[in-house]
């Protein structure tokens, strides 16, 4: 089992291994699951030997990053009589804990939170780190906080269970991390696609481990994105534009991110800040063998949506991390060491988003 380190404000533990759930400690006072109707009757009985009330368990899916999801929740924190000693467990992806964190930071101004994620995407992003959101027709995760949670427990045994897609969709904020700060992970994946895909446990727990290194370091120098922890949002002004464009939930937010990492190295070639030519092509190679689109024309063929580039445009401008209405993008150099805040003119924006 690993266990690293998140010096925040207050630090806390991220726990990563086989079996975890069936370990978890009494959370303080009184106690709520929050899961999702696919996670809770596969997972919320291994929390069994825990104090709970009823868990909350709304629809899967990123629709239930709603207000109308969110105010059932705080309702239900309410009737279930937590007080603000309470704490309110988060069993399930990234939708549960975005939801969950904001729920418990919102409830009598901030209960604890425990992240207990059960996807690869929210093992090795998500769970970390703090943000939480919903989202408005306007924008993706424009409705959110920090919260920190009190302790990460990623059981990574409950991986087994996960559809392919979303397991493929995980890869997306997996290769994110490598290109941040872990090169050798980009080698290390490369010649074992085969075994990521089969689930096979230690290759995930070792994936999950690695990447939750990279988040730790970044939000440990900067947890609240005043300046280096904008690194982490690499391809994620693409990707939460197409996201918003293709309706919410239609396109995975791992799978949207893969196809913004390839459009944000293009950009990285184009403006000759890329110092590593050879690095669009692998990571495009590397994204096929994980069954994941390579470019944004191959994710139009797949959704078969258009994805026009006006529409992608104009939900770039409202992005969270736009600067008087002008994008911001992060950039890569080379594997391991990336740009953030970068602005690019809008005539290569508009270049990289024509189909080919
Ligand atoms: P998700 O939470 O929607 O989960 C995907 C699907 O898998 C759901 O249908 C869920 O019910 C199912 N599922 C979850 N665990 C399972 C398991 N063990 N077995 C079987 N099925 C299981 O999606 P996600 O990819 O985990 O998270 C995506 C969300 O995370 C997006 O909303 C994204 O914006 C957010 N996100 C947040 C951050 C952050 O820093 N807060 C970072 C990255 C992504
Ligand atoms: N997923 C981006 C961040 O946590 O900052």
């Amino acid at each position: 089992m690993a266990q690293i380190a998140i010096e925040a404000s207050r630090p806390y533990a991220v726990h990563i291994g086989p079996g975890l759930l069936t370990e978890l400690p009494q959370p303080d006072g009184p106690t709520v699951i929050l899961s999702d109707s696919t996670v809770a009757p596969l997972y919320a009985d291994r929390l069994s030997n825990l104090r709970t009330s009823d868990p909350i368990i709304v629809p899967p899916g990123e629709d239930s990053k709603s207000f109308a999801t969110l105010e059932r929740v705080l309702g239900e924190l309410a009737n279930a009589g937590l007080d603000r000693s309470g704490t309110l467990l988060a069993l399930g992806g990234g939708v549960i804990g975005d939801l969950g964190g904001l729920a418990a930071s919102l409830y009598m101004r901030g209960i604890e939170v425990i992240h207990c994620p059960t996807t690869l995407l929210s093992m090795v992003d998500s769970s970390v780190g703090g943000k939480t959101a919903v989202n408005l027709a306007s924008g993706k995760n424009l409705a959110g906080t920090f919260k920190q949670p009190q302790a990460v427990y990623a059981d990574v045994e409950t991986l087994g269970t996960l559809e392919i897609e979303e397991l493929r969709s995980g890869f997306g904020e997996v290769i994110k991390s490598a290109l941040i700060g872990d090169a050798d992970l980009l080698e290390w994946i490369e010649p074992q696609t085969e075994a990521c895909l089969a689930g096979d446990p230690e290759v995930l727990t070792e994936i999950v481990t690695r990447c939750v290194r990279v988040k730790a370091r970044v939000v440990s120098a900067d947890e609240r994105e005043a300046g280096r922890r904008k690194v982490l949002n690499l391809g994620h002004t693409f990707a939460h534009a197409i996201e918003q464009v293709a309706g919410y939930g239609e396109i995975p937010h791992g799978v949207a991110v893969a196809v913004g990492l390839v459009l944000a190295l293009e950009a990285g070639a184009e403006i000759q800040l890329l110092e590593d030519s050879s690095l669009p092509g692998r990571v495009g190679d590397l994204l096929e063998k994980l069954g994941l689109p390579r470019n944004l024309d191959e994710l139009r063929e797949r959704s078969g949506n258009s994805l026009a580039p006006p529409a992608l445009q104009r939900a770039m401008s409202l992005d969270k991390k736009s600067a008087q209405g002008s994008p911001r993008f992060v950039l890569v150099r080379r594997a391991g060491s990336v740009e953030p805040d970068s602005p690019l003119n809008e005539g290569l924006i508009e270049s990289l988003l024509t189909p080919r």
